[in-house]
């Protein structure tokens, strides 16, 4: 019997329809009509006896509970996103069970979102795209101070983690002529200044002739940078790691940009260091809770909204690069069952994890 394989959400590829129609897999797909929506914890669950490999997203949690669900068939657990909180690695790779993610085809389409999110932010741009939209704008017509914000240009960039998004997004950076780039690491990293590029993993790397580079601990970043910029995978040890002290230490016209995972910042001391004039500005693409933010959220309410870009987790969303992320993820899973087209695209087993 060929391999089953349980796909939780219908992708932007056709890898495995392929890999189906040659006869090599059978796939266990989500209704036509509802295929892209996350299913439900009992869906899975009840799909899963018996199956080979799994596709899934962030909202598929792969716990005990899953695996004890797919028992001792399952060789390969593929998901499309390049972080991996949702998979208790320890448990998984305990059980022999591959992991595939999406490192590297996403960095770049991140990077731009994070550039975007600064921009809004110290631009104004939420609030001034609010006066429009309501039809205020009659209220509020040009005057030489208004919505003002300051320039990326010469600035302080601060980032906590130092990994491929973080280098893709300095290299988008370099032409704003920043002052100075700071940036914490736990892990040690291939890239060199010296060699004059951030990172030989970040395609099309600029030169940073002349823009000082350096490794500071957490604390002294906190206390130096214009604009933060949060790109570290969630673990225990990044959990809050912007915290209430850090945003205490951060400059009062600074901001904080995050589009890591949404419990790398403490909500409730965010929203309390916006309300309080403690920091700028927050541009989010991510938010402990998310999906379920209400408009009534703290950063939503009237006393904070006018400094908060709050997106929802749309980071990697351009066209090229979904449709790169599920191939991938596709891939991925072939590439564990032993069963990669030669002509497909590289599949990334393991990276990092
Ligand atoms: C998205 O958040 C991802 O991890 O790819
Ligand atoms: C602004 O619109 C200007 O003309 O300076």
């Amino acid at each position: 019997p060929v391999p089953k394989i349980l796909v939780c959400r219908t992708m932007p590829t056709s890898v495995l329809k392929a890999a189906a129609a040659a006869g090599k897999v059978e796939l266990i797909t989500r209704p036509d009509d509802e295929g892209e929506q996350a299913p439900s914890r009992d869906w899975v669950l009840s799909h899963l006896p018996g199956v080979s490999g799994a596709v899934i997203c962030l909202s598929e949690h792969v716990d005990a509970e899953f695996l004890d669900a797919a028992g001792p068939s399952l060789k390969v657990v593929s998901t499309m996103s390049v972080g991996y909180d949702h998979i208790d690695l320890a448990l998984v790779k305990s059980r022999g069970i591959r992991v595939g993610n999406t490192p590297g085809v996403l960095d770049d389409a991140v990077a731009e979102l994070c550039l975007l999110l600064a921009l809004m932010v110290t631009r104004q741009v939420p609030v001034a795209l609010r006066t429009v939209q309501e039809g205020r704008w009659p209220s509020f017509p040009w005057t030489p101070t208004c919505f003002m914000g300051p320039s990326m240009a010469g600035k302080t960039i601060g980032f906590l983690g130092f990994g491929n998004i973080s280098q893709s997004l300095a290299n988008l950076l370099v032409p704003f002529k920043p002052k100075r780039l700071v940036y914490t690491t736990s892990r040690p990293r291939k890239f060199d200044a010296a060699d004059g590029y951030f990172g030989s993993l970040v395609r099309g790397g600029f030169p940073v002739e002349g823009i000082a580079v350096e490794n500071v601990d957490k604390m002294q970043l906190a206390e130096v940078a214009d604009v933060v910029f949060v790109l570290v995978d969630l673990n225990p040890t990044t959990k809050h790691i912007v915290d209430k002290e850090f945003l205490a230490a951060m400059k009062t016209s600074a901001y904080v940009v995050n589009a890591s995972r949404g419990g790398t910042v403490d909500t409730a001391a965010l929203a309390e260091a916006l309300r309080t004039n403690s920091i700028a500005g927050a541009g989010l693409d991510v938010i402990e809770g998310e999906p379920d933010i209400q408009a009534s959220h703290p950063l939503l309410a009237p006393d904070c909204r006018d400094k908060v870009a709050l997106l929802p987790h749309i980071g990697s969303g351009t066209t090229e690069t979904r449709q790169a992320m599920a191939d991938m993820t596709m891939n991925n899973v072939l590439g564990a069952l032993g069963l990669r087209d030669e002509h497909g695209k590289e599949a990334v087993m393991d990276a990092e994890l």
